[in-house]
Order: structure tokens, then C-alpha cells, then sequence
């Protein structure tokens, strides 16, 4: 397939998934507005409809709570099979919720990243002016609200919150979790897509369980703090933040609003992530439960991001590069898997090829490592990896993941930010 075939075909998609303020990640398995989803989807959009992109973005905004949390999904009275639906989330007694049906939990904090380029790629300053003041008030809900240990690291209390739901590391912190009252729900992620590709079944009551401990505390933050049995400073999730924070303070900075607030959650975030999250014996990010006070010691490609992030010295990136990313037993592709990069190390037993995040290939994770690998100057890594990726998206489509043996697309079909992710890798900045 040539190139700007597969542009026309990325735009037709996000067209066709477009349901009006937002875009659904995937026409039945993902029909509501998901939060990392909706900036990546912003980002291609802006490649051939800027005001559709700033739509998308302010429409998330629109589900902010009113102390800053950013929703993981915005429901927009959409009616559809999906569940957990918004009746399920009892977000109504909270004080602090959205007057919009959302979810209680957050996502990984891209949208400031993402919002920066645009303004530095199609130069939006009034746009910027409005959304200013809500990504800020987010920012500061994540280094305060989910600072557990004055750390400035944001904690996730929840693996959808991780983005990579399914990933093994969530896996031992999840066992711990004792399932006595799961509330009576019907999964609805089975109906369109094949389970051995879905999360299994006891994984999928623990995620409810964990929602059930939410709706109890009603949301309340210090509550969750103290209760929440998953409690994870997560690599992937606060090299985001950090990189956003970057970005905040650039945007800050140019419009002539103060930084100091964010200077001071970026330099104690960097020195604590390092403290903490950084193994040297390994030569690996590893997370870090909270609840258990332990090393979650599971090797996946989170652990690159904290090249996207900035937070790596040139040493560790190395390491980083040289000793994982590059090793045959690890990501590199080999005579099993053939294609870069899989979303967890396949020395680590609970890798599985097909399997949601236990191994499978996933656009935004080769984008993520692109980016950082780009910003540590290991370019021709990073065209590897984006050659690769084209590959995929020509060969099977715009999937939600794929199978990295043979590269059979996986999951949810018509995926909006596999698509999104197309006019990056073929036209990039
Ligand atoms: C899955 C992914 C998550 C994504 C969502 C919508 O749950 O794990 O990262 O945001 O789908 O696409």
C-alpha cells in the first residue's frame, strides 16, 4: 500500500468514528470519549481538520471535575452496551465530580504534550488561553491529590489508569486483592472482540471490585489515598506527567504566567523518580507499589518511557537502548517475534503474543519509545521502529494491537489513534 493511500485511509476513519463533540476510539468496542485516546486522536486530526482537533480536545475538557481530575472517559450521553457504564461509577456522590456523566479514575497525562504541538506546529494562542487554566488545574490535582508520600510522584490507583490495563505488572498487586463481594456485572469488552485477546475473567472482577472501593469513598481523594488496595507510582504514567509538566512550563512561559509552581513539582519529580523507580543492578524502570512497599520487578516497555519523559541521564538511556530495547530476548525482533516492538519483555513468563497488554504490539507504545528514542538521538533506532509501524498499519490495518509473530492485527478493529498515529509516522513535525 502506498503512503498517502493509507493517509486517505486514516482520515476516513477518524471521520467515520467521529460521533459528533468527540471520536471513538473504536466503533463498538470504545464508543465514548477516552482520555489519551482523544489527544492522539486531536494530534492526526489536526493534520487535515484543525478546529474538528480543538473540538475533540475541548470536549474532554468539558468532563474536568471540579477539583481537576481529568475523567478517563467522558460519556457524552452516548447510549451504548459498553460497561463499566456511567450509572455504575456513582460519580453523583461525589462533591467534587463533573456535571457530565464520566468515569471516577484518570488517564495518563498526555493532552499538555499534545496541546503544545499543536500550538507549535498551527500557532492556537487563544486557544491556549482557554484550555490554559483547566490543563494546569489538572497537573496540580496530580502532584497533590495523588502525591501519596510528598514525593510529587502522581500514584495510580487503578490499572486502567496505567493505559496498558492488562500489562503483567499489575498482576501480583492485583492478587492481593482479596474478590469477596464483586458487585453483579456483565461484561460488555467480550461481545465484540475474542476473550483469549480481552483480559481474563478474575483479572476483570478485580478491576470492579477496585470501582466498588471508589464509589464506596465516594471518590473522596485522601480517602482513596488511604484505601485504595492499588496504590503504583508507574513509570509509563509520571514520565508522561513529567514531559507534559515540561510542556506546561514552555506554555506557561510564553503567555507570561508564573512557572514557579511547576518548576518545583518538576524538580522534585526528578529526583524522586530516579530515586525510586530506577534499578541499577538491572539497568531497568521499575514501578513501585505503594501499598506494598515494594519493586514491582516486571520487565514491559514502560520501562523506555522515561526517555519520552526527559528523565533518563544519557547513562541509563543507554542502558536502557543497549541492554533491553535491543536485545533479541527481550524486544528486538527474533525468529519469533518479528516486529518491534512488544509491549512486554518476552523473557518475562506472563508473556503472551495476543493477549491485550501481556505482549502484543501497540501503535502508541512504538510511537511513546519513537519519540523518546528521537529525543536521546537514537534515530535510527527510532526509524526502525516507525518503519516497522507503518508496516503493521499497511499490512493489517488500524487495529488495536497486533500480534508481533506475524503481525495479525488484534483487538478492537478501526482503532482511532492506530490511524492518528499514521499521519505522525509518515509526515511527522
Ligand atoms: C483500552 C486501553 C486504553 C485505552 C482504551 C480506549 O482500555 O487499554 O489505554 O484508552 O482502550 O481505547
Amino acid at each position: 500500500m502506498t503512503a498517502p493511500h493509507l493517509l486517505d485511509l486514516a482520515r476516513a476513519l477518524l471521520r467515520k468514528n467521529d460521533a459528533g463533540p468527540f471520536t471513538k476510539p473504536g466503533p463498538r468496542q470504545y464508543p465514548h470519549q477516552w482520555n489519551w485516546d482523544s489527544a492522539l486522536i486531536a494530534l492526526g486530526l489536526s493534520h487535515f481538520d484543525l478546529p474538528r482537533a480543538l473540538i475533540e480536545i475541548r470536549s474532554l475538557l468539558s468532563g474536568q471535575w471540579k477539583d481537576g481530575m481529568l475523567p478517563h472517559i467522558v460519556y457524552h450521553d452516548a447510549p451504548s452496551d459498553y460497561f463499566p457504564n456511567p450509572a455504575f461509577w456513582q460519580i453523583e456522590n461525589s462533591p467534587n465530580a463533573s456535571v457530565f456523566p464520566t468515569s471516577g479514575i484518570t488517564q495518563p497525562p498526555l493532552l499538555t504534550t499534545i496541546v503544545r504541538r499543536l500550538h507549535a506546529r498551527h500557532s492556537i494562542p487563544n486557544f491556549i488561553g482557554k484550555v490554559y487554566p483547566s490543563l494546569l488545574r489538572w497537573h496540580r490535582w496530580l502532584h497533590t491529590a495523588r502525591d501519596a508520600d510528598n514525593s510529587r510522584l502522581a500514584c495510580i490507583i487503578h490499572p486502567w489508569e496505567s493505559g496498558t490495563d492488562d500489562s503483567p505488572r499489575w498482576l501480583e498487586v492485583m492478587e492481593s486483592i482479596r474478590l469477596q463481594e464483586v458487585p453483579e456485572f456483565r461484561r460488555g469488552d467480550t461481545l465484540h472482540v475474542p476473550a483469549a485477546e480481552r483480559p481474563h475473567q478474575v483479572d476483570y472482577e478485580r478491576f470492579i471490585c477496585l470501582i466498588d472501593i471508589f464509589r464506596r469513598a465516594n471518590y473522596d481523594p485522601t480517602a482513596l489515598l488511604a484505601r485504595s488496595p492499588f496504590l503504583v507510582q508507574d513509570v509509563l504514567f509520571n514520565s508522561i506527567l513529567h514531559r507534559a509538566d515540561e510542556d506546561l512550563r514552555a506554555l506557561a512561559e510564553e503567555f507570561g504566567q508564573p512557572t514557579g509552581e511547576i518548576d518545583s513539582w518538576m524538580n522534585d519529580l526528578r529526583a524522586n523518580f530516579n530515586r525510586q523507580l530506577w534499578d541499577d543492578s538491572h539497568g531497568l524502570y521499575f514501578d513501585y507499589d505503594q501499598r506494598g512497599g515494594a519493586s514491582i520487578m516486571i520487565n514491559t516497555a514502560a520501562t523506555f518511557l522515561p526517555l519520552f519523559g526527559g528523565l533518563a541521564s544519557p547513562e541509563q538511556a543507554k542502558r536502557l537502548v543497549e541492554e533491553h530495547l535491543q536485545n533479541p530476548l527481550e524486544y528486538a525482533p527474533n525468529e519469533n517475534a518479528h516486529y518491534w516492538l512488544t509491549t512486554t519483555s518476552q523473557s518475562e513468563p506472563a508473556w503472551e503474543a495476543r493477549r491485550y497488554w501481556r505482549g502484543p504490539v501497540w501503535i502508541i507504545l512504538n510511537w511513546l519509545v519513537i519519540e523518546g528514542l528521537r529525543r536521546y538521538n537514537y534515530t535510527d533506532l527510532a526509524d526502525l521502529i516507525q518503519r516497522d509501524s507503518l508496516e503493521l498499519l499497511a499490512r493489517s490495518g488500524f487495529r488495536e494491537y497486533y500480534d508481533p509473530r506475524d503481525g495479525l492485527g488484534c483487538g478492537s478493529i478501526d482503532f482511532s489513534w492506530s490511524a492518528a498515529l499514521a499521519f505522525e509516522f509518515q509526515e511527522g513535525v
